[in-house]
């Protein structure tokens, strides 16, 4: 992967992921319900502590500042480019503050454990994660959140006897294999889908804080990085072939599954967490925000003059983590890919109603969130790229994705379009990266996928998809039949 041909290709990643998540400040039309209390932080303890990611940063270690591009310069990478040293910073800014006064927060936000957890766990005096004492943790998302706690791991991982070491034993040392992509994605979904004792649920959006919309692949891609991102493609080759990697669609189909299991798995805390405080039930976050918020000033998805047009918006569930699983399931049905449908589909009903049993609600989101976990395993294992990630079954699911699910999903809201958008952008990235040459038909279709991205994406400056001037789902339909045309011509296996 280290050809010119693979730095155009990484020049379309960038292309292709432009898309810019948003807050979603909507006005709210539907005032129902008076402001529930505060979400306290109840965190699990983890054996191993951490030990103060501020050692990692020596100049010997990950500090250094010249030489090699990535080895050894992960610090000042971290700490110049990624958005995640500056994590602690935003919590000193004007949105923090506003959130916090609108919160009620006892504390300034940057010293509250309902931001910290997320935003700069290691100095979160709340967090049972806390630091083993006489080393200066680093302000922000630090080395040790994403590769584990390093009590049991850091003088060894330095001597030689420490590569050759198994996975398991690393792991049991609170070292997370991070170029395993599952254990990746369930690192990243701690803070940005959240669970226990880190929230970001209807309470704090309502005061500011923008609504969460995680997709791996593409968070991934626009993630500046302080390894080489060959590395990635290289450890996920398609088989039998010398170049091409299955990474991008491994890390699309295992994070689209973790993302809606860890998403059950919260929506299971948050019912469990009704029981002992019912003032925090029904946990608004879970429902289809444009249920509640529609603005009836513009002409814009849901309100179509056309009624045969108009999405329905009724009460619904959260459509964003779990918009692709039915077509998921569908695609890969008899490839011993599970989705949970029967558990979905009974969750689905109950939230077309304001009333929520939270009984149920917990123990159905339960039950589809183990499940998945078995689905993203398959999706994870080695040999997915021989069949369900091969470049036959992801041309396969490009064809369906655009003919079959497409027109449904586009019509339905702009979290389940905009899902579509980037489920078609990572299957056409992997799809160009399994193959030497980008044909003419690729390129064509890469511009039309960027037509799909300036289309869903809000315009500068503004904040929620309400502000769409045009009527955005003829748009994407017309370029779906586009995509159609282009894709006629081949093989439909
Ligand atoms: C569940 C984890 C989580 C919690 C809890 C959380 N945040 Fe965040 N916050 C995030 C993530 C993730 C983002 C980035 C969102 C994105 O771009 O997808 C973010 C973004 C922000 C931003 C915007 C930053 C920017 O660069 O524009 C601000 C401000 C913010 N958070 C403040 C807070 C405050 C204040 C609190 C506590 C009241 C808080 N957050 C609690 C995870 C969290
Ligand atoms: C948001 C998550 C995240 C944070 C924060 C983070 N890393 Fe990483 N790091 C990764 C991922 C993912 C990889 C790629 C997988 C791999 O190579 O292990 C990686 C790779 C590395 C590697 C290469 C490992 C190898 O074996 O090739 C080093 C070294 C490293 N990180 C050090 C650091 C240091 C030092 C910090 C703090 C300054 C840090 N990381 C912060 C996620 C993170
Ligand atoms: C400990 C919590 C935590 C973990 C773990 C974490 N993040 Fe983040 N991430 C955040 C917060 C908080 C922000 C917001 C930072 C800001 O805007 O200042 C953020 C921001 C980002 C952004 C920038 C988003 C934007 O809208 O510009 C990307 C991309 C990102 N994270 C990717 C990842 C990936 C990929 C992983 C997993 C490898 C990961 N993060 C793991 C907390 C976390
Ligand atoms: C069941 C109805 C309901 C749902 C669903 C709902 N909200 Fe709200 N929202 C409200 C009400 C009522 C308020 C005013 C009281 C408050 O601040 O909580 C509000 C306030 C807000 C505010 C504060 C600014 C304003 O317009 O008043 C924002 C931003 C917001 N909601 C965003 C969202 C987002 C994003 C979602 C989806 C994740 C969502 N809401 C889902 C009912 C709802």
């Amino acid at each position: 992967m280290q050809s010119a041909e693979c730095k155009v290709k990484s020049v379309r990643v960038k292309d292709l992921r432009v898309f810019h998540f948003v807050l979603c400040t909507l006005q709210s039309a539907l005032f129902i319900l008076a402001l529930p209390g505060i979400k306290t932080a109840n965190a699990e303890d983890a054996p191993p502590k951490l030990v103060g990611s501020a050692s990692c940063a020596a100049a010997a270690c990950h500090g250094g500042l010249a030489g090699h591009k990535f080895v050894g310069s992960e610090f000042p990478i971290w700490a110049a480019r990624d958005p995640h040293s500056r994590a602690y910073s935003v919590l000193r800014n004007d949105l923090s503050r506003q959130m916090a006064e609108l919160l009620k927060l006892p504390k300034p936000a940057h010293e509250s454990a309902v931001c910290l957890n997320c935003h700069s766990p290691a100095t979160s005096t709340d967090s049972k994660l806390s630091s083993v004492s006489g080393l200066v943790p680093l302000a922000g998302v630090d080395c040790e959140q994403c590769h584990g706690p390093a009590e049991r791991w850091r003088t060894e991982h330095v001597r030689t006897d420490w590569k050759p070491r198994t996975a398991d034993d690393k792991r049991r040392r609170g070292y997370r294999d991070l170029k395993d992509v599952l254990t990746r994605a369930n690192v990243c979904a701690d803070c940005h889908v959240g669970g226990p004792g880190r929230d970001v649920n209807h309470d704090l959006i309502a005061a500011g804080h923008p609504r969460l919309f995680f997709e791996l692949s593409t968070f991934h891609a626009n993630w500046p990085k302080h390894w080489p991102a060959e590395a990635d493609a290289k450890r996920h080759p398609v088989a039998e072939s010398a170049t091409g990697s299955v990474f991008e669609a491994k890390s699309w189909a295992v994070g689209q599954v973790v993302t809606a299991q860890r998403s059950l798995e919260l929506l299971s805390q948050r019912a469990e967490l009704a029981k002992r405080e019912p003032a925090k039930w029904p946990e608004l976050a879970e429902w289809n925000c444009f249920a509640c918020h529609h603005d009836l000033q513009s002409a814009s998805w849901w309100q179509s003059k056309d009624a045969a047009k108009r999405p329905r918006v009724s009460f619904g569930w959260n459509a964003w983590p779990y918009a692709m699983l039915d077509p998921l399931a569908r695609q890969f049905v008899g490839s011993g890919i599970e989705i949970p449908q029967a558990e979905l589909a009974r969750l689905r009903a109950q939230f077309v109603t304001p009333i929520l049993p939270a009984d149920m609600v917990s123990r159905d989101a339960n039950v589809a969130a183990q499940r998945l976990r078995a689905a993203a395993e398959r999706f994870n294992h080695a040999d997915a790229a021989k069949h369900v990630l091969s470049p036959k079954s992801l041309a396969a699911l490009r064809l369906a994705f655009v003919t079959d699910e497409g027109p449904s999903l586009v019509n339905r809201d702009w979290d389940s379009a905009t899902q579509l958008f980037l489920s078609l952008s990572a299957l056409q990235h992997s799809i160009i990266a399994s193959s030497d040459t980008v044909s003419e038909r690729d390129r064509q279709i890469t511009l039309v996928l960027d037509s799909m991205n300036e289309t869903l994406n809000f315009q500068p400056g503004l904040r929620s998809p309400r502000d769409f001037a045009a009527q955005p789902i003829d748009r994407l339909q017309a370029d779906l039949q586009r995509l159609q045309k282009l894709l006629d011509g081949s093989p439909k296996n």
